[in-house]
């Protein structure tokens, strides 16, 4: 009788442990449901405080699915005043780091501070303007507004305006 008694206790337990560890998986399931797809996060506004980025560093990350770069000015780069995107006294470039040729990623090399396209050798300055290779046209500037140290992407702030007004 006492044996009878200690199985169902075991199958008791055993069932029990089974379920809770599927209560758990379950748990999961609908926290990934629930939570926003990284699609989703990455379609709306990005803010980027750019205030720790130094000289001649890229910052890389994820806008609408698509990379962006951000690049701090050195002194030895080039200016380009209907690209650069001033923020104080730091000089910034912006784009959308896609190949404007076949739409690759391009890499920045920091000893030629160019963006080098690893595909068909494509290359782009400091400023993202293509200067060799089969790159039609520069590369994109992603609409952004300027909010103190911060960089708000997906937003025509004043500042985008002025740079496409020169462009135009
Ligand atoms: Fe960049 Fe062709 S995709 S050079």
């Amino acid at each position: 009788m006492a044996t009878c008694q200690n199985r169902r206790d075991f199958i008791g337990m055993a069932f029990g442990g089974v379920a809770a560890v599927g209560g758990a998986f379950a748990l999961g399931a609908m926290k990934k449901t629930w939570d926003p797809l990284p699609s989703v996060q990455s379609a709306g506004f990005v803010r980027v405080d750019v205030s720790a980025i130094q000289e001649g560093e890229v910052k890389t990350l994820q806008w609408r699915g698509k990379p962006v770069f951000i690049l701090r000015k050195s002194e030895q780069m080039a200016r380009n005043s209907a690209r650069d995107i001033l923020i104080g006294d730091k000089v910034f470039t912006l784009v959308i780091g896609l190949c404007t040729h076949l739409g690759c990623i391009p890499y920045f090399e920091a000893k030629s501070k160019n963006f080098i396209c690893a595909c068909h050798g494509g290359v782009f300055d400091a400023s993202g303007i293509n200067t060799f290779g089969p790159p039609p046209r520069p590369m994109d500037i992603p609409p952004f507004n300027i909010e103190g140290e911060t960089l708000v992407l997906g937003v025509e702030g004043e500042a985008f305006k002025t740079l496409t007004a020169k462009k135009a």
